[in-house]
């Protein structure tokens, strides 16, 4: 005996003699529900993924009016099947678009329907009905709705300080002085200034979320890039000691968005000031990227302060998530991730050799195919 002859005797999805309307096609294997109505309404295929969504057991359900083993009710409450009538109405009805419906007991279900027909506007030879748990959609709903929540909330504060400020130097500027002044314009300034990253960095994250992020990849110089970061935080007032800087010889190329390559390094160079402590350590060294050995270059970027604890390591690169009250919005490491895989390479976090955090990623050469 064959295995899909094994199959298909043991589950019997499929009614004898429907089999060869699939040829090939084990219906168990569609990750969906499929439910197939001859031209009587009688139930002739009732996939695995079917019986566990309508917890329908065994294969008793074969020869069994579609109506009964499918009891869906719209969210009014009304019966699916008496209200589509696939058999009877318009005969030039195609199917029923996804629609959210209801299974006994209340549990809700992602339902699609087709209506087979011999030819264009003759009666309807099968009813192929697509279920769907609801699942997956909720989550990604639920995902959504707290982005726009969180994201409302980090605009707000900054907003109501914009406004807050603004409003009382135009109500009363004759009252102020004109360090007064100065002072609440600086912080106008800064929450503006606030907004326009948060701006930027969601819409650096929508790109991400929907694979739309451009590399334009070019050569690129990342030691150099590692030292002008450095200069930018010592002209900042960070004293030039915080850093410490190696850089392995025989780097292989790097082909890859400088603009991004920055972002990168000024997320994790200003995480390990921010949030870390004592010296920063920046390596940058060359390695493998892949693993048919593609060559690559390694930057890892260590502190000394507290580190990432252990339970959290496997959040710090999901959006909005920050450790401590120190944090910002929790979105750079989520992007660093998503620019250092859109590049190809790797990011991985773990404790540093003196006990702080320790980022390193991985990029792979990268050059273009013509070069290659
Ligand atoms: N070097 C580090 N040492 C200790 N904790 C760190 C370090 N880097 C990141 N973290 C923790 O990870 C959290 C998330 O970092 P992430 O860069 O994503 O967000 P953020 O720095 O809080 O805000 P943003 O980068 O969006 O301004 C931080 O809030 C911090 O708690
Ligand atoms: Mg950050």
């Amino acid at each position: 005996m064959t295995a899909g002859t094994d199959r298909a005797t043991h589950t019997r999805s499929v009614a004898p003699g429907a089999a060869e309307h699939w040829p090939g096609i084990d219906p168990d294997d569609l990750p969906d529900g499929l439910v197939v109505a001859d031209e009587t309404g009688r139930v002739v295929c009732f996939n695995a993924a079917a019986r566990r969504i309508a917890s329908v057991s065994g294969g008793g359900v074969l020869g069994l009016p579609l109506e009964q083993v499918l009891p869906l009710e719209d969210l009014k409450g009304n019966r699916w099947w008496a209200l589509t009538d696939p058999y009877g109405g318009l005969a030039t009805r195609r199917g029923q678009p996804e629609r959210n419906l209801l299974l006994p007991g209340g549990r809700e279900v992602l339902v699609s329907a087709r209506y087979v027909r011999e030819h264009p506007t003759g009666p309807v030879r099968r009813v192929v009905v697509s279920l769907r748990g609801t699942e997956a959609r909720r989550r990604t709903e639920r995902s959504h709705a707290e982005l726009i929540a969180t994201v409302a909330h980090e605009l707000r504060s900054p907003l109501t300080s914009v406004k807050g400020f603004t409003a009382t130097l135009l109500a009363k500027w004759e009252r102020f002085t004109d360090d007064q002044k100065r002072l609440m314009l600086e912080t106008v300034d800064a929450d503006a200034s606030r907004i326009t990253r948060l701006i930027a960095e969601l819409l650096d994250i929508s790109r991400i979320d929907s694979g739309r992020l451009e590399v334009r990849r070019q050569p690129v110089d990342i030691a150099a890039a590692v030292g002008r970061h450095i200069q930018a935080h010592t002209t900042g007032g960070q004293s030039p000691d915080r850093f410490f800087v190696r850089v392995q010889p025989q780097l292989p190329d790097l082909w890859a968005d400088p603009d991004k390559v920055d972002q990168v390094l000024g997320n994790l160079l200003e995480n390990a000031v921010r949030h870390g402590e004592g010296t920063v350590t920046i390596e940058v060294a060359p390695t493998r990227a892949t693993t048919d050995g593609e060559k690559g270059t390694a930057v890892t970027v260590s502190d000394e302060g507290p580190g990432i604890p252990e339970e959290s390591m496997g959040r710090v690169f999901t959006r909005f998530w920050r450790g401590s009250k120190r944090g910002g919005t929790g979105l750079g490491l989520y992007i660093v991730k998503g620019i250092v895989e859109a590049h190809g390479g790797t990011i991985t976090v773990g404790r540093g050799p003196r006990g702080g955090a320790e980022f390193r990623f991985i990029l792979p050469v990268g050059a273009p195919a013509y070069l290659a």
